[in-house]
């Protein structure tokens, strides 16, 4: 029996390689889409960004039914009931909705198949694809992309194996709301966790190794964070080393030493392990080919061809920055350069991305010191949510926005916006960035009132503004030195 050949076998079902598959397909090319999991949506829809956010948002609703009385409102006294299986319950339908759908619309493509099973490369175009329902079948491909996405890191602890230690993909599944949590590690999993259980009432120590949370963001935006997580209620420990995690009846002793060497103990239910996560290239069977990883991800040209000629790798897997857009970004990059069109890959210092904190955080581009770093005269302007309309009428004026831009070429090349709507808000900092408008075309942008984008006009004018006045400044000097 003859061998099927693909024009394309897809490794991976997630934000990177289901859409890869689909615009691939769409043009008519022959694509297998493997999928080691039961669903297609990968760590993002089942166990990150998608059951995260439905907690988010009863967290956040929960935590707007308790400041009622500052909007006239009277809610009966007495504690808010929380239903946690009822939560579980939407985020099963939601999940579920998702992943039928997205299978649907794979389906509907006629040179698109779908398989759920596990793929073993077995030659730089000959794969072995074992169906969870069905016989081994051996394939041949022209072009490969490698989307298996990451993993979560174990913690090199004493004690990190046991239990009650666990990564975010088993806190999102818990069946009981913890009383008390110990997450390690501040980065966008253990900050947005950290509030999330705290919004829900559970005691939540936060230890970071760091000097501050969230390293890869905006320092002086990460800083803002800090605060309100603090004033959550939450003991965020900077610069805490733990030391070795315990046994304690059903839950657990972690004890850590803070960043001045005094040793504490914090006993918990779980500690939540949010220590980072690695690329997932295991059992791939990449010693058959010529592609080469490490720890970081595989590697990969500015084409995210791997070393392996017509085998190429996108999202989590290639390494940071890990987030599902960005996968989606450089999957339909690379459909289109595979399809022969001119391709624009994605480039780090346009990325956006949103932290789901409590205040959402958003960002685009460039931090400020990743801007200093760069061949940028920077220029840095800050707006203050007090004053801001919207923000005093949805009672979130605590919050910074803050614009860095070029203050020769006049490029826009950071956003960085902490505030409730922040979300929202980041996706024309995302088009500014992307487009590389000037200030002078954001001070023009007619917002709506009232609402939170106008601070994006507002704090562009004042750049604008200021410039003038440095430039009559220069003038009156020249004429008077
Ligand atoms: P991360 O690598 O971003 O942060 C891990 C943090 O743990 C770092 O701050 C590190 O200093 C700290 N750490 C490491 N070992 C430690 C130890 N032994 N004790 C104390 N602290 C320790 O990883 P995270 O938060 O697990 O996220 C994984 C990936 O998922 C990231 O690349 C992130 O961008 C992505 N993600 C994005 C989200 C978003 O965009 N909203 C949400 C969640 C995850």
């Amino acid at each position: 029996m003859d061998m099927t050949k693909l024009d394309v076998l897809v490794i991976g079902g997630g934000p990177g390689g289901t859409p890869a598959a689909m615009a691939l397909a769409a043009e008519g090319r022959r694509v297998r889409l493997v999928e080691k999991g039961t669903g297609l949506g990968g760590t993002c829809l089942f166990e990150g960004c998608i059951p995260s956010k439905i907690l988010h948002e009863s967290a956040r609703r929960l935590l707007a039914i308790r400041s009622a009385a500052e909007f006239g409102l009277r809610v009966p006294a007495g504690e808010i009931g929380i239903d946690w299986n009822a939560i579980m319950e939407r985020k099963a339908t939601i999940l579920n909705r998702r992943a039928e759908g997205a299978l649907q619309r794979a389906r509907r493509i006629p040179s698109l198949s779908v398989q759920f099973g596990n793929v073993t490369l077995l030659g730089p175009h000959l794969a072995r694809i074992i169906p969870h329902d069905g016989k081994p079948e051996d394939v041949e491909f022209s072009n490969a992309i490698i989307a298996t996405g990451s993993v979560p890191n174990l913690l090199p602890i004493t004690g990190g194996d046991l239990p009650q230690v666990i990564t975010s993909e088993q806190l999102l599944e818990i069946e009981h709301l913890p009383k008390h949590l110990v997450v390690i590690g501040a980065g966008p999993i253990g900050v947005e966790m950290a509030q999330i259980f705290a919004a829900f009432g559970t005691a939540v120590t936060l230890l970071e190794a760091g000097p501050r949370i969230l390293a890869p963001v905006d320092e002086e935006s990460a800083i803002a964070l800090q605060t309100h997580v603090r004033r959550q209620g939450i003991v965020l420990e900077l610069g805490a080393q733990v030391l070795r995690i315990s046994g304690d009846g059903n839950g657990v002793r972690v004890e850590y030493r803070d960043a001045a060497g005094a040793q504490h103990t914090a006993s918990a239910e779980y500690v939540l392990a949010a220590t980072g996560r690695s690329p997932n290239v295991g059992s791939l069977g990449l010693e058959h080919t010529a592609v080469h990883f490490d720890r970081h991800g595989v590697k990969v040209d500015g084409k995210l061809e791997t070393d392996e000629p017509g085998i190429y790798a996108a999202g989590d897997v290639v390494g940071q920055p890990m987030f599902a857009h960005w996968a989606t970004a450089q999957a339909l990059a690379l459909a289109g350069h595979l399809l022969g069109r001119p391709t624009r890959f994605p480039e780090p210092a346009t990325n956006s991305a949103v932290i789901f904190s409590i205040p959402e955080l958003g960002i685009a581009g460039l931090t400020e010191s990743e801007a200093r770093r760069g061949r940028h005269t920077v220029g840095v302007a800050r707006y203050d949510y007090h004053t801001d309309a919207r923000a005093q009428v949805s009672g979130h004026a605590d919050g910074l926005l803050k614009v860095i831009y070029d203050t020769t070429t006049r490029a826009v090349l950071g956003i960085h916006v902490l505030v409730e709507g922040a979300a929202s808000l980041i996706g024309e900092g995302a088009l500014a960035i992307r487009s590389g408008i000037p200030v002078e075309v954001l001070a023009t942008a007619i917002h709506s009132h009232p609402t939170l984008n106008e601070s994006m006009g507002a704090v562009a004018r004042e750049i604008v503004a200021s410039s003038r006045a440095a430039i009559r400044g220069a003038r009156t000097h020249r004429a008077t030195g």
